[in-house]
């Protein structure tokens, strides 16, 4: 059974943190049954599960659903929600109420995007009501228009060390890890070296404590765009294109259903059936 305290066990023993995402029943039991570390619902299920062009649109009602779902398919796994875009920005009430709503819905733990003064504030009064939190810095998707697109973060000594400290600060308001989002390797290694708890690194090199990306990238499920940073581990969209157009084969071809997927009448009542024509 995974908690909050496997990942900083995880960092002190010096062995990595293995995470993933999951947006759905059936593939939540799939990483469950293979001992994932953690699994993150995150908002990228906006883009993935539900087509949309950003993680803009996604509604804290929305994410439930997904929560809900994954939180039945994987019963030892430790769950984290992802807080949407504007669903813990307005007051600490707000997030409080919203990040209430994950646990209730079957998370374990959320995670926020950023750092300031509302961020810190917010992560203390979670923390203290007894929902752990993720911090996420670098690139942070729910603030890309103020950022200016899909940029590297981190890229100078000047912008690792504002990074370090948003990092510390998350640390001391009470986050047990921080993920770090597209941060060239050799920054997230200093980042990690200089904090306590675990950092879990997506497009940030092999120095963090652990590692998360979006399952469905690494499976080759999803096709729009693949990140630079994403191995694929599989090939989904193929194996499940190939095995749909076997399916429409057989069943114009009348070799799907045969009779091992059909239900027989008796002998007697084909019979009877036969004699009523
Ligand atoms: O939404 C997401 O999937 C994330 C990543 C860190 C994988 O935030």
């Amino acid at each position: 059974m995974k908690t909050v305290l496997t990942f900083q066990r995880l960092k002190d023993n010096n062995e990595k943190i293995a995470m993933l995402t999951a947006y759905d029943y059936t593939t939540a039991q799939a990483i469950n049954e293979a001992d994932i570390d953690a699994i993150l619902v995150g908002d990228s299920l906006a883009m993935v599960a539900l087509g949309y062009e950003n993680t803009y649109n996604i509604t804290i009602d929305e994410m439930l659903i997904f929560v809900k779902a994954v939180s039945k398919g994987a019963k030892d796994s430790f769950i984290i929600g992802d807080m949407p875009f504007m669903s813990y920005n307005l007051s600490i009430e707000q997030g409080l109420e919203n990040a209430a709503k994950m646990i209730k819905a079957g998370a374990n733990a959320v995670k926020l995007e950023g750092c300031n003064e509302h961020i810190l504030s917010l992560i203390k009064r979670c923390t203290e009501s007894g929902i752990p939190v993720l911090g996420h810095l670098g690139f942070t998707p729910q603030l890309m228009n103020t950022i200016g697109g899909h940029k590297i973060q981190g890229k100078t000594a000047e912008k690792i060390e504002i990074i370090l400290e948003s990092a510390q600060k998350l640390e001391e308001a009470g986050c047990f890890g921080i993920v770090l989002e597209l941060i060239p390797a050799d920054s997230a290694k200093y980042i990690t070296e200089n904090l306590k708890i675990p950092t879990i690194g997506i497009g940030a090199g092999v120095n963090c404590s652990g590692q998360i990306v979006v399952t469905d990238d690494i499976l080759g499920k999803f096709t729009d765009f693949t990140p630079k940073f994403v191995k694929k581990f599989a090939n989904l969209h193929d194996e499940i294109t190939a095995g749909v157009k076997s399916y429409i084969r057989e069943v114009k071809n009348e070799t799907f259903p045969s009779i091992n997927e059909s239900f027989e009448l008796t002998k007697e009542e084909k019979e009877k059936l036969l004699s009523v024509k």
